[in-house]
This record gives structure tokens, C-alpha cells and sequence, in this order.
């Protein structure tokens, strides 16, 4: 079956707004600050495709593993008649997923949805051609906002991978799972991908990756603010800095101004003192009690939880209870 027409919950007009709203009050702040969400314009999708591949950058792999060994399992458990993706990018993992259910039959729709409109045509046209009899129904729309939007009924597991949750601070992150197990029913499934607290000296290099790849991917949200809101920041005046914190187990990402910087975006006067550091992602590890205390406050209950064999990465199922 072709990938049906995206369903468009965010305009670019929208995407227009809410980083505009971002940006007049993350920049006005001490400290400055913005949501990552707007690394991921076409190219900040790219860069983070080239992320995934770095030596450096072991979730992914880690995940990748985890759902290679369990994806028939967790067919098998949910039953899911539909499959629905958060913060889905490429679904390059996904489709160890697909291919399970795929395996077992009984799966008729597949519903990602992402921020980026690139990236969902083109995952959602590949996955359409490589699943014949799946039906695909991408959404553009932002996790925090559109889980009203997905579809209602059958069995459905909602699958959000990645260690993506860990972008959310932690109040967010309960509103988010409240807000998730509110568009569910009782019996639906959840599937969280988690990167683990571990040694920093394995989790700083995989945010600050020698050939400079992320550094690139954090500069991006400079060129997105330039694009989008006739912005005049100079990249090139801001240096990565990736920084764990002990107390709150996440990692920081940050612009560091190597020069006095002013920049003008929309009606604002924005100086950066030399030194002076914008805020662009948190990226939080987890605890493996953390996150079923946290999933089990939110109404859902955590019944299996998986980790690759070096234990730096970890998938739990729950259940809407
Ligand atoms: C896509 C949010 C899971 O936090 O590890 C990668 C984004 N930032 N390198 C992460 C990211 C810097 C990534 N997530």
C-alpha cells in the first residue's frame, strides 16, 4: 500500500509560532535557553542520522540490540493491531519491530509521528514500499502536544524510543506520561527506550564525538533561529559543550559565545557576554527503579524491562493499567 497523505497537525506556520514563542522567552532568560525540539529541521534530522552511526554513540546500537533479541516477544506479548511511533525520525529501528509483527500477522496500521516533515515522507513512503499490506499513516505533530491525535482502538502499542523522554525535564516528563496514559485504554502498550545511568566517561564522548558531529547538530539550532525568524547569529562564534551533571544524572548540551556576540532576532537585542552559554538539550539517564516509579505513577504498569548485554541502554514494556 502507498503511504497515506501526512496528516498535518503542525503547519509550518505553527512550527513558525512555537519557535517564536521558544525563542523570545528562552533567549530573554538567565540562562538562555532552548527546547531541542529545533535541532530537527531537514538538516538537524541528518546530522542526528550521522549521530547514530558514530563510534561513539552507543545508544543506538545498544537499543538497535535489545529490540533485535525482544522484537518477537514483544510482538507476541501486546498483540498489537496498531503500531503507533513518537519522535519517529527515520523509524530505522522500528523496523525490527515491523518485521516481527510482520512475522506473526494481525498488525494493519502504522501511525509515526514527528516533528520533522522530511524525515516522516520520507520514512513513511520507504515503510509503505517495504510493507506490503501495512497501512501507514504518518503524523506531523509534536509528542507533547498531539497524543489526542492518535487513532482510537484495537490493541495499541505506542513505541517511543531512542531515550527521547530523556529531552524531557523531569515535570515534563510526568505531564507527558500522564497525558499519554490518558489517550490510551486499559490493556493498550507502551514501549520506552532509556539510556542508563552509567560511568560519564562513556556518556560525554558519545555527546561530544571527536570528528565534531555533534557539535555541528547543536550549532544547527542557530542556523534554524537565522532561517526561520531572520536571525544574524554567526554559528561559528559558539563552541559545543557537552556537560554532565552528578546531581540531576542528564547531560547538558550548550552554545558556549567564544566572542561578545550580539544578535538580533525578531524584536529582541540578545548580547552574549564572552563565555555566556545558551542551553539547547538535556538528555537524561535513568535508573531501572526510576523508570517504573515513574511509569507506575502515571497510571501504567512496567512488566518487562531489557537491556543490552553491557547494560548501558534500557527498553521497558508497560501496560495501561
Ligand atoms: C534523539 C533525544 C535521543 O538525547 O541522545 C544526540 C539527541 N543529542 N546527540 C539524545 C542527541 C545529542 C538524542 N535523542
Amino acid at each position: 500500500m502507498d503511504a497515506e497523505p501526512l496528516e498535518i497537525c503542525l503547519e509550518d506556520h505553527d512550527l513558525g509560532h512555537g519557535l517564536r514563542e521558544d525563542a523570545r522567552a528562552g533567549l530573554a532568560a538567565t540562562p538562555k535557553w532552548l527546547p531541542p525540539k529545533w535541532f530537527y529541521d531537514a538538516r538537524g534530522s541528518e546530522l542526528f542520522e550521522e549521530i547514530t552511526r558514530l563510534p561513539e554513540y552507543y545508544p543506538t546500537r545498544a537499543e538497535r540490540a535489545v529490540l533485535a533479541e525482544r522484537a518477537g516477544q514483544i510482538a507476541e506479548l501486546t498483540g498489537a493491531k496498531t503500531l503507533i511511533e513518537l519522535g519517529s525520525g527515520s523509524s530505522e529501528k522500528t523496523r525490527l519491530l515491523l518485521d516481527a509483527f510482520t512475522r506473526r500477522r494481525g498488525l494493519g496500521t502504522f501511525v509515526p509521528l514527528d516533528v520533522s516533515v522530511s524525515a516522516l515522507r520520507d520514512s513513511t513512503e520507504r515503510i509503505a514500499a517495504d510493507y506490503p499490506g501495512l497501512r501507514v499513516r504518518g503524523i506531523v505533530g509534536d509528542f507533547t502536544r498531539h497524543l489526542d491525535r492518535l487513532p482510537a482502538g484495537g490493541r495499541r502499542l505506542v513505541v517511543f524510543l531512542g531515550g527521547t523522554i530523556g529531552n524531557l525535564l523531569p515535570a515534563e516528563r510526568a505531564g507527558f506520561l500522564a497525558a499519554m496514559r490518558a489517550a490510551l485504554e486499559p490493556g493498550d502498550w507502551l514501549l520506552v527506550g532509556t539510556d542508563l545511568v552509567k560511568d560519564p566517561a562513556v556518556i560525554v564522548p558519545a555527546y561530544d564525538d571527536a570528528a565534531g558531529v555533534t557539535a555541528e547538530f547543536n550549532r544547527n539550532v542557530l542556523r534554524v533561529l537565522n532561517r526561520e525568524l531572520g536571525a544574524d547569529f554567526d554559528p561559528a562564534a559558539f563552541s559545543h559543550v557537552a556537560l554532565w551533571d552528578p546531581e540531576q544524572e542528564w547531560i547538558e548540551m550548550r552554545l558556549r559565545a567564544e566572542r561578545p556576540v550580539r544578535v538580533r532576532v525578531l524584536d529582541l537585542d540578545v548580547e552574549f557576554a564572552v563565555g555566556e552559554e545558551l542551553r539547547t538539550e538535556v538528555s537524561a539517564k535513568f535508573r531501572p527503579e526510576r523508570i517504573a516509579a515513574e511509569l507506575g505513577a502515571a497510571g501504567f504498569a512496567a512488566e518487562q524491562f531489557w537491556t543490552d548485554a553491557a547494560g548501558l541502554f534500557g527498553v521497558t514494556l508497560a501496560r495501561a493499567d
